[in-house]
């Protein structure tokens, strides 16, 4: 399974956001990790519709929605029009068929679905959702800042949706740096978003290239 490198535009320069855009393109990264909070789901208020479009006009790789927000079934349409080419929704926030009906609305879109664990909840809560998903997002960090100490305990997790769908790509999110990701990809994680240790690197290719190195000596076949 290839690794994937998503940096975490919640750590950019903001006030240069299409430069910034065009910096992690050039440094190597494979997609842009586009982190929605609506103060409610999380206590933290991010972005919305049209930041993302300004990111898809500066920037010619995919870009990944995290919405950490209640309520994404509303905004899937505007996601699509704003350039958002996967969405990755918490599986908490409404019964099961919903986001079932949820993955469908977004891949009726052509966009890439995904499902997301908070830390609290177990790899089992992924199993529902297996046959309507391209990737699982195990949170490492409680959702809502950038800057967050790796949450370890996660790891097993990470082995147990692997051993339940060998084909997957699964994501981890929060506080991955080159060891941490060394730590998770031997899990079975092979898309790894990376905010602080990406952006606010002193040097963002080097860094990308690390932690894809450290990443790649786990890579599952
Ligand atoms: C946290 C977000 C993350 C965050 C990661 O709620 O989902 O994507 O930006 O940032 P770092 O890599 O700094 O932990
Ligand atoms: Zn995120």
């Amino acid at each position: 399974m290839s690794i994937l490198i998503a940096p975490s535009i919640l750590a950019c320069d903001m006030k240069r956001l299409g430069e910034e855009m065009r910096r992690a393109e050039r440094a190597g990264a494979d997609i842009l990790h586009a982190d929605v909070m609506d103060g409610v789901y999380v206590p933290n208020i991010s972005f919305g519709f049209d930041f993302i479009k300004a990111v898809r006009e500066s920037a010619g790789i995919p870009i990944d929605a995290h919405m950490m927000t209640v309520c994404p079934e509303k905004y899937i349409k505007e996601l699509k029009n704003a350039g958002a080419d996967g969405v990755t929704v918490h599986h908490d926030i409404a019964p099961k068929e919903e986001i079932i009906k949820t993955l469908w609305a977004i891949k009726n879109e052509g966009m890439r679905a995904a499902v997301a664990l908070r830390p609290k909840f177990p790899a089992e809560d992924i199993e529902p959702f297996l046959p309507y998903i391209d990737m699982a997002l195990v949170m490492t960090v409680e959702p809502g800042f950038g800057g967050q100490k790796f949450m370890d305990d996660m790891l097993p997790k990470i082995a147990k949706i692997r051993a339940a769908a060998p084909k997957l790509d699964i994501q981890v999110d929060g506080g991955i740096n080159e060891e941490t990701a060394a730590l998770c990809a031997e899990a079975g994680a092979n898309v790894f978003v990376v905010g602080t240790a990406s952006f606010r690197a002193s040097d963002m290719k080097n860094a990308i290239k690390k932690i894809r190195q450290s990443a790649e000596k786990y890579e599952v076949e």
